[in-house]
């Protein structure tokens, strides 16, 4: 009986010490500002999440995936129009490669909604239609209503108007293993909307890294192989 009973008082002090990190990382008690991920682009084609809710001081972190997109505050009468004076990211590529990721940094200032749209460059200069597919999100609406309303108040206009300066946030970088997604495999499923054409370079040459397939097929020169062989050969362009 009384073994019973401590190795349940034992198993109670025991849960009561692994709760305890858990309790502290969802800040019960005193609110921290928090670091909300959002991620621009990728193969679901809108922001993801593509709704936050986040308090005052919160950072709205957007990472760029694949592509060249922006992140820009509109309204819900203009959804593909820049809001004057309103936050604007500029572009932030991500290539096949890289091994960090642009992030553009937001700290909530009020409990508003944040209508945000994103534009992506199509080279040579085309933003191309992503605001009028929908590919649009709110920070603090007023319910998921809001959301579908932005959604659709987009989807009726016909034309996405780049922003001018960087504003309402600060550009920098994180790894890409602490980003909020796995990029788009180079070549899988035809090309990604918003990514680069012939985006298909895997990371530069690497002596150590496991050669993709084997010497016959490395040597065997078809047209197609031979592309693949040279796209290999692009360097990682880190433009930030
Ligand atoms: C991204 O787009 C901007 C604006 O169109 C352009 O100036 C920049 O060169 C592009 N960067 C890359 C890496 O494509
Ligand atoms: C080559 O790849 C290995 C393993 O992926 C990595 O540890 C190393 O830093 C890479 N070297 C260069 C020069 O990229
Ligand atoms: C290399 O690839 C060729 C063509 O795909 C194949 O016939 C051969 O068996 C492979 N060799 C090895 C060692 O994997
Ligand atoms: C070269 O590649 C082509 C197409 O992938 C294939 O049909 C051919 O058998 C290959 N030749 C050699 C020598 O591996």
């Amino acid at each position: 009986m009384q073994l019973i009973l401590s190795s349940i008082l034992l198993s109670v002090a025991l849960c009561a010490m692994l709760a305890e990190p858990m309790l502290l990382r969802a800040n019960i008690g005193a609110r921290q500002a928090e670091v909300i991920p959002v991620v621009v682009g990728g193969p679901q084609d809108t922001f993801n999440p593509d709704s936050v809710t986040a308090a005052v001081r919160d950072i709205i972190q957007f990472q760029f995936i694949n592509g060249n997109h922006t992140t820009t505050q509109s309204s819900l009468e203009a959804p593909c129009t820049p809001l004057g004076g309103g936050i604007n990211s500029g572009h932030i590529p991500f290539q096949d490669g890289q091994t960090t990721v642009g992030t553009f940094n937001m700290v909530v200032s009020n409990a508003d909604p944040i209508f945000m749209f994103w534009l992506v460059t199509h080279p040579p200069t085309s933003t191309g239609p992503h605001c009028q597919e929908g590919q649009v999100m709110i920070i603090n609406p007023t319910g998921a209503q809001q959301v579908l309303d932005f959604v659709k108040a987009a989807q009726g206009t016909d034309k996405s108007i780049e922003g001018t300066a960087i504003a309402g946030g600060t550009t920098s970088q994180i790894e890409l293993t602490n980003a909020a997604f796995i990029p788009a495999p180079a070549e899988a499923g035809g090309p990604q909307r918003g990514a680069p054409p012939a985006a298909a370079a895997p990371p530069a040459a690497n002596a150590t890294t496991p050669a993709v397939g084997n010497a016959t097929e490395a040597t065997n020169g078809t047209a197609k192989n031979g592309e693949k062989k040279k796209e290999k050969r692009h360097p990682v362009v880190l433009a930030f």
